[in-house]
């Protein structure tokens, strides 16, 4: 079964096409920084209006890098996320399955996500625990199969994505924040600043973000920043966040006795959480999953992966459908 994956809940237009038997064809993604960046953060209308301008050459390109093949079902992505950014996904996807005759299905953002180390070769199977952590979402996931996903911990406030974007803007590093900080902070001093790790002292797995980055704010109202300051407090940022995801995951590891994670969303792709994870994966015996960096964050190509799983499993919507900017992981439907 070949499926069009289209992924359009925020500033990313994604479209990939993915066959159950010879893996990944095609992928593009366009990324709309540039319309964004002049104000600091996305704008849902413009991020609407790109996504119109980019989905039509995108699908195209994928198609014809793809050769002569039939596709057998279009995915896109009905939610969370942007409504205006989703509706253009949605109505092009939808459209596009009607004209070729075949189902559609509108998938969860954040199980695209999960599913993602799937895209690798070497892939985690199930069950397993999943850290989930994107610009809008900080979530411990005990996955039994697809479709079966229990919450074990939520973010009470910022996401762990969302406090890197804030302290890069807080000192001056522009967006996305994460890969900025990550990058300065290879010159940061450890030993300067040592900040707090939130929520590690309470029992269970939530988390919460916003006041270590009030924390970066109270210092850097005080400081003149110069080069080194700020590479000092990246550092710190990182380290902190990082350890605190660690930490958590450890606990959901000992608790539900899975002996496989998976970690996915674009805070996934920090060097530094893979690495501590890792040489845990290696001390405590449990394995390690994520995809490759450009999987991690917003793609289309997970959303043509997990389209296949749903629509090969019988799921498909009728010709009206709908867009759930805000959507629970916990309501979907498991893939009998
Ligand atoms: O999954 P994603 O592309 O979009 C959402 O679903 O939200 O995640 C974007 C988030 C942003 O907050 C970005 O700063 C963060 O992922 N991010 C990173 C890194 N790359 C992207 N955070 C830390 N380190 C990175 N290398
Ligand atoms: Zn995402």
């Amino acid at each position: 079964m070949r499926v069009l994956g289209i992924e359009t809940s925020c500033d990313d237009t994604g479209v990939a096409l993915y066959d159950s038997d010879i893996g990944l064809i095609a992928h593009k993604l366009a990324s709309q920084l540039d319309t964004h960046a002049p104000y600091g953060g996305i704008v849902p209308e413009l991020a609407a209006r790109d996504h119109i301008r980019l989905l039509m050459p995108l699908v195209k390109s994928v198609l014809d890098e793809s050769g002569p093949l039939l596709v057998d079902g279009v995915a896109y992505t009905r939610g969370p996320g942007l409504a205006g950014a989703l509706l253009v996904g949605a109505s092009f996807g939808r459209a596009l399955a009607f004209s070729w005759g075949v189902p559609a299905v509108g998938l969860h953002h954040m199980e695209g996500h999960l599913l993602s180390p799937m895209l690798e070769e070497n892939r985690p199977t199930f069950p397993f625990l999943a850290l989930l952590v994107s610009g809008g979402h900080s979530m411990l996931v005990d996955v039994e199969k697809i479709g079966c996903y229990r919450l074990l911990g939520s973010t009470r406030d910022d996401s762990v994505g969302e406090a890197f974007d804030k302290t890069a803007k807080l000192l001056g590093l522009g967006y996305p924040g994460g890969p900025a900080i990550a990058n300065v902070a290879k010159q940061g001093d450890p030993k300067r600043f040592q900040f707090p790790r939130p929520m590690i002292n309470q029992p269970g797995f939530d988390f919460s973000f916003s006041g270590l980055k009030t924390h970066v704010r109270n210092i850097v109202q005080k400081m003149d920043l110069n080069e080194q300051d700020i590479a000092d407090i990246a550092w710190a940022f990182q380290d902190a966040a990082v350890d605190t995801l660690v930490i958590k995951c450890i606990r959901a590891i000992e608790a539900t006795k899975h002996n496989c994670l998976v970690i996915a969303g674009g805070v996934g792709a920090n060097i530094e959480l893979r690495t501590r994870l890792g040489e845990l994966a290696e001390l405590n015996g449990f394995r390690l999953y994520y995809p490759r960096s450009e999987f991690c964050t917003d793609n289309g190509a997970m959303i043509a992966y997990a389209g296949w799983q749903r629509l090969s499993g019988g799921q498909s919507d009728s010709n009206s459908f709908s867009v759930r900017p805000r959507w629970l992981i916990t309501d979907l439907k498991p893939v009998e």
